[in-house]
């Protein structure tokens, strides 16, 4: 796999800034918890995994710089970072999840020097399991697509998004692999470009047939029989099998239904969210109206126009055909087989 999205060495954390792709290919040093947390905020990094994995060694760089001659003050100054990082996007559940699980190991700690080393540990640890997820992910997920099949994607779901070789992403390298999967549709994931920056890149770097689609040609492919299955990564998945994804993932799954096409989840456990009943209580973020009002620096939309901008949709669970996740595949009902 080409892309290396974030690592942690000599105590910073070095990631590649997805909002230059696929230009440039620019490599960031951040040595600071609030330049990790700019780079979540504005979509350097991004991707419900690798948020997880940022905001972990952002709690991490905020364990050293904090002040480490009183231990009660110390821990003090851990819990008001978590909660600052944990704000950076309020959709992925993955950030909160590896916050609590960064917070679980340092409060064991006797010393803030033991916490700091299980800060790291854990982070890694987080880091390594998602790379493993994924690969699980494509192992159960590949048979889902046809010998020949083509697929329809959203968003990016690849490396970039994860610490591994993607979620839904991943699905299609693995089926790749395996010689079953014949062409990908990507969308552009409007407003921001996820699918024709990251997508695409990650796509003609893996040599993976696949065109670009604007997100309104989706039906028209699906009506002229050209699509076999979509499968989309999540943010977070509710106890009920309500998926919240990328803006868009709503009316394609809507489409996939009229059409009788699967409609596939991809996500490792750690975006699902057994304490949220359903997807209505997800938080859905919205984002600044310049990401619709501009696009590369120039205005496509004429100055005082108003702009409602979700980042995210909630596709009801009865629109889902299945989740894969690396533990296998979860068929409805959804409660029971996420439980
Ligand atoms: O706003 P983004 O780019 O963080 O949104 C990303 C998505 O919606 C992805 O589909 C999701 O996080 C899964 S990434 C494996």
């Amino acid at each position: 796999m080409a892309v290396k999205t974030i690592e942690f060495r000599d105590n910073a954390v070095y990631l590649l800034d997805q909002t230059r792709l696929p230009r440039d290919v620019v490599v960031l040093e951040l040595r600071r918890a609030e330049e990790v947390v700019e780079a979540i905020t504005s979509l350097r990094i991004r991707g419900a995994p690798a948020i997880g994995v940022a905001g972990a060694y952002a709690l991490v760089l905020a364990s050293l710089q904090a002040d480490a001659s009183d231990v009660a003050r110390f821990m003090a100054s851990l819990w008001e970072a978590a909660r600052s990082i944990g704000q950076a996007r309020p959709t992925a559940v993955n950030l909160q999840w590896a916050l609590q699980r960064l917070l679980r190991v340092s409060e064991g700690a006797s010393t803030p020097e033991e916490a700091r080393r299980r800060l790291l540990e854990e982070a890694r640890k987080i880091q390594r399991e998602d790379e493993e997820a994924d690969r699980l992910i494509g192992v159960h997920g590949a048979p889902l697509i046809p010998q020949g099949g083509v697929v329809l994607t959203h968003c990016n779901t690849g490396a970039l998004a994860t610490a591994g070789q993607g979620t839904a992403f991943g699905i299609l390298r693995t089926a790749w692999q395996q010689g079953r999967l014949r062409h990908v549709y990507a969308t552009e994931t409007r407003p921001v470009m996820q699918g024709s920056r990251l997508t695409a890149w990650e796509l003609v770097q893996e040599g993976i047939p696949a065109s670009l689609i604007v997100d309104s040609a989706a039906g028209t492919l699906m009506a002229q029989g050209k699509v076999d299955c979509v499968i989309v990564g999540a943010d977070r998945i509710a106890a009920n099998g309500d998926v919240a994804n990328k803006i868009g993932t709503y009316t394609l799954a809507v489409l996939a239904r009229e059409h009788g096409i699967p409609f596939y989840v991809a996500a490792p456990i750690s975006s699902v969210d057994l304490s949220v009943a359903s997807g209505e209580a997800i938080p859905i973020e919205e984002r600044p109206a310049w990401e619709v009002t501009y696009l590369g620096g120039q205005a496509i939309a004429p100055e005082g126009i108003g702009v409602y901008n979700p980042a995210f949709d909630v596709t009801p669970h009865r629109l889902v055909t299945a989740i894969v996740t690396e533990r296998g595949v979860v068929l409805p009902p959804f409660e029971e087989g996420l439980r």
